[in-house]
């Protein structure tokens, strides 16, 4: 980030008092990390010149939703020229699967990802149909290894991410390797395929490999809503959401990792954004009974969560036992090897919160 810098960007807030949409220009000065919002329909200054440590720079993108004093903010716009240039040619997209054979490999993948610097715009688990496959690999149809291809490719559970960084599609294609498992082995060892892949056909991740397709495969899994089901089983099974500050993090791949290296199976993942009544409805059995309620949700609608199916025998009480004490001091000290005591900051921000399946 370069030393000294305003940057400006036009928000819209929902008053749902007014039932109106407000605008305003939000600004961030690199420097010293402070904010500043100007309320652009009445032509005055709304909030000034502060710290907001619940912003970074890396939060300000265009669809980002950011929370100032409880205001949830989404980001509609750059909001002049400057920002503009500075941000739009570093946000290249791309497509990234996670196939069949490398599924339950989802928290070291991720973990790659995030270590490599990109973004997660989305994700979701899905399941294909041969058809949906044939489709997705239409460009493919006639040559040998369709069949064997488009059969794998439906054969289990996968994961579609959207990655976002300066130069995505070669980043991420250098990052997976080869794609012949044995070449990527022999040629590229610690490439994703070379560490998770099976063979030939069965090479653990795929890549867009140009714009042109990363924008059509984007489109295909995240622009058809309802087309693929998901992978959720809805039995055995616990909701385990990995918070906003996590995922803001980088750190949402080693929690999955670490859910998985205790023996749970991760069946379905999802990252979504939650709105402010939304997570006031999820959280509202600490309404009145915890004092850090208000904070706990905005900090839930302060960016996206990612939400995991996690399964196993008696998987509620187990994955408890795993996660700790609500209040990641206190796991610290009497529970260290839990996932609260290793990844929770404080208790509003414990990382990660679970909530029974029964209630789902
Ligand atoms: O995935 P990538 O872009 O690296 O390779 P591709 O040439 O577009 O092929 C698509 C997929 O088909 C590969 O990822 C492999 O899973 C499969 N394939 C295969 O089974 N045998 C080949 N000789 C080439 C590709
Ligand atoms: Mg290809």
């Amino acid at each position: 980030m370069p030393a000294d810098n305003r940057y400006a960007f036009l928000v819209e807030w929902l008053d749902p008092q007014a039932q109106l949409v407000r605008q305003y220009l939000l600004f961030f000065y690199s420097i010293d990390g402070t904010v500043e919002m100007d309320d652009i329909k009445n032509r005055r200054k709304f909030l000034r010149r502060c710290e907001y440590p619940g912003i970074s720079f890396q939060d300000l993108y265009l669809g980002a939703t950011v929370s100032v004093y409880s205001r949830e903010l989404v980001i509609v716009d750059y909001g002049d020229e400057f920002t503009k240039g500075q941000l739009e040619q570093k946000k290249e997209k791309t497509l990234a699967l996670i196939k069949p054979d490398a599924f339950l490999k989802v928290g070291k993948i991720l973990n790659a990802i995030y270590k490599d610097g990109f973004r997660v715009g989305r994700m979701r688990s899905l399941h294909l149909s041969r058809g949906d496959a044939q489709e997705f690999y239409a460009e493919h149809r006639g040559k040998p290894f369709y069949d064997e291809l488009t059969e794998f490719m439906s054969s289990g559970p996968i994961v579609a991410l959207e990655l976002i960084s300066d130069g995505a599609i070669q980043k991420w294609r250098k990052l997976i390797g080869p794609t012949n498992t044995f070449k990527a082995r022999d040629e590229a060892p610690s490439s994703l395929r070379a560490q998770f892949g099976t063979d030939g056909t069965r090479n653990a991740c795929h890549g867009s490999d140009s714009p042109a397709s990363a924008d059509r495969e984007l489109n295909f899994f995240f622009n058809q809503p309802g087309r693929f089901p998901v992978t959720a089983r809805f039995n055995n099974c616990t909701l385990c959401v990995i918070k906003p500050h996590v995922v803001k993090a980088g750190v949402a791949g080693a929690i999955v990792d670490s859910i998985v290296e205790e023996g749970f199976e991760v069946s379905a993942a999802e990252m979504f954004n939650l709105t402010r009544v939304n997570a006031a409805e999820f959280l509202e059995v600490y309404k009145g009974v915890l004092p850090e309620y208000n904070l706990m949700v905005e900090e839930m609608s302060n960016g996206p969560c990612i939400a995991l199916e996690v399964r196993s025998e008696h998987a509620v009480q187990a994955m408890r036992e795993v996660m700790g004490p609500h209040d990641p001091e206190l796991a610290r000290v009497l529970r260290p090897q839990t996932i609260r005591s290793k990844h929770g900051l404080d208790k509003v921000i414990d990382r990660k919160s679970t909530r029974l399946n029964s209630s789902h």
